[in-house]
This record gives C-alpha cells, structure tokens and sequence, in this order.
C-alpha cells in the first residue's frame, strides 16, 4: 500500500504526532517485545563457570548450572526461547562427528535441564557438524569436498537426538541440500510430530560470523570457506529458492542470516511467503554494536533501534545475543 500523498503545509503538519511520547507510541507502527526474541547461548562442562568470548563483550560460554540461573532469569524478563550452541571439547572433534548425536552430548543434557525445570520455555538447537567436526565444517569432508548426502544422514540422527532430548524447535543450519525434508520425515515417522522446524534457510556465506567460530572454538580449525554451501552474499533470488524449497519440504518457519546487512531480504521473504520470517543478528553485528557501546562510541539505545529494524523489515522474531539485555531495557 502506498503511503497516503501528504496535504500541503500546513494542512499536513507530520510534527504534530511526534510532539510527545503518548503521541508517538499512540502511532507507533512496530515494536519489539522480549517475546518475540531467541537467544543463542554458548554452554561448555564444567561447574559455575561462565567464560568471557574475547571478540563478543559480555557474552560468556556457560557451564549447565549458569545456564540455568541465565535462562531463569531471561525467562523472567519475558524472552521466550533459547537456542544452544555448544563449545566441544578437543577430544570429542572427530571426523565421523559421532558427538553430534551422542544421547548424552552436552547440548541434548542441556535440553532436557531446561525442559525440566523452564518447561515454558522454548527450547531450540542448532542442527550441523560444526561443533564436533575436526576440520569445522558443517559436513563431512571428503578430500577437498563437504559431502552432501551422507552429511544430511548424519544431520537426521542428530535431529532425532535432540528430539528425543525434548528439543522444541529444530534449527538446521548447516545449508545441504534436501536436509531439511529428510529431517521433516524421519521426526515424524519416529513420533515427534510436533516438533518445529526453523530452517536456516537464507544463510548467507559470511564473514560476520567470525566471532561465533571463537565462541564455539571452530575458528581456528576452519579448512578453508564455507562458500560451496552457503549463500553467495551478492544473491537474493537465490536467497527466496531456498526459502521456497525449505518450505516445500516441510519447515515451519524461515530465517534470513545475517541480519542487518540482509534486511532486504528479510522483506522479500516476508512479502513473498507470508509465514513466520526470523532473522540472526549474528555474533559479527553483536560484536560491532556490543563493542562500540563498552567504548562508549554509541550508546546503548542502538540495541533496541537495530531490533526494531528487524520488526521493520518484516521479521516475526530475532536471534539476539542482546536478547536479556533487550528484555530488561524493554521492562523500563
Ligand atoms: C554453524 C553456525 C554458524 C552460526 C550459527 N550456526 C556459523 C557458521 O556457519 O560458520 C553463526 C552464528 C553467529 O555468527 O552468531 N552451522
């Protein structure tokens, strides 16, 4: 719809809305709230450790029991879903990436802590080799190739892993191909009809995620690029076919990653499909503004502006590592 053609001045005077906060909230057309944020979290072993990432100021690698006292306390202040992301010890880095759907890994303990004791809170996983894999990609490597079809098997048995932990959202992530139909048709047949599935299904091949592969200690490790399987960042109709082709095998909901370099996105998605449309503002563009804010470059108000943008640009939700932040500046 396009915007009503203004009156000349001074019929139209566009100040008069803006004069005082009741005024402006009164026509506010988008807003954020604590609920529509997810919040990735980094958990490690350990016992009441929480281990500062050097390159994201104030995020920390969380032992289970801090994840718990975390996630308690984002739950009070209104987020309604994280996402785990685990830091793998040296040891359980593999080739076949066994780790990935060990029962017992440290993602799947974590689920099932936090199914116990924050029932109401959704409980989502990231989906791909990543953090198990010795060379740090999302695949297995054969030679100089990331294997697609025998990854996506391996990716089917963690996904029915985390199920099993009671995982109430599914994020693959990895960006092989037909994954995300096998993993639709395995969860159902084993009984997990319920489960959601949000794909990442526009994951751009970007250099904004440097920060998260220190987080998760796949930095260092990385052969090479992930190019050969994600998105080429110059590439939005390309973008939209797999959004397309991930709802066509059975995913819920979508998400546009990066963020904020990728808003256009982010509405395409959202005009084009209508369904429940997530972006990532990922560990790069958390590392800018977190980092301009601890110098005082920029103040702490950018956090909400930026996510606000995502609402904007047509965004249901947001993956945030602001997010209790975001929540409690939310409250007052
Ligand atoms: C791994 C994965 C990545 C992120 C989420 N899942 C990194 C990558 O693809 O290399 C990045 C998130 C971030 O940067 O915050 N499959």
């Amino acid at each position: 719809m396009p915007p009503h053609s203004p009156a000349p001045f001074p019929a139209a005077r566009l100040r008069r809305l803006r004069r005082t906060s009741a005024l402006r909230d009164l026509v506010a057309e988008n807003a954020v709230s604590a609920a529509d944020l997810i919040w990735p979290v980094f958990i490690r072993e350990g016992e009441s450790v929480e281990e500062p990432i050097g390159s994201m100021p104030g995020v920390n690698r969380l032992s289970l029991d801090m994840l718990m006292r975390r996630a308690t306390e984002a739950h009070e202040a209104g987020v309604g879903a994280i996402c785990l992301f685990p830091y793998t010890a040296a040891e359980l880095r593999t080739e076949d990436c066994a780790e990935a759907w060990n029962p017992e890994n440290l993602t799947n303990r974590a689920i099932r802590m936090l199914k116990a004791e924050l029932p109401d809170m959704a409980v989502m996983t990231d989906i791909a080799l990543d953090p198990y894999n010795i060379n740090g990609h999302d695949g297995f490597v054969e030679g100089e190739e990331i294997v697609n079809d025998r990854t996506v098997e391996a990716l089917v048995r963690m996904a029915l892993a985390q199920c099993e932990a009671g995982a109430d959202i599914l994020g693959p992530s990895d960006m092989m191909d037909g994954r995300i139909g096998a993993i639709r048709r395995s969860v159902e047949k084993a009984g997990f009809q319920h489960v959601a599935i949000l794909s990442y299904a526009a994951k751009f091949a970007s250099a904004f995620y440097g920060p998260f592969r220190d987080a998760v200690g796949a930095s260092g490790r990385l052969v090479g690029d992930k190019k050969t399987y994600q998105v080429n960042p110059a590439n939005r109709l390309e973008a939209l076919r797999c959004v397309a082709r991930d709802l066509d095998e059975g995913a819920d909901m979508v998400m546009v990653k990066p963020g904020l370099p990728y808003l256009d996105i982010c509405r395409a998605v959202k005009d084009e499909f209508g369904v429940p449309t997530f972006a990532y503002q990922v560990s790069g563009e958390y590392a800018m503004l977190a980092g301009a804010i601890e110098r005082g470059w920029l103040s702490e108000a950018v956090m909400l502006e930026s996510l606000l943008g995502f609402k904007r640009a047509g965004c249901d939700g947001v993956l945030t590592y602001f997010a209790p932040a975001a929540a409690k500046a939310l409250r007052g």
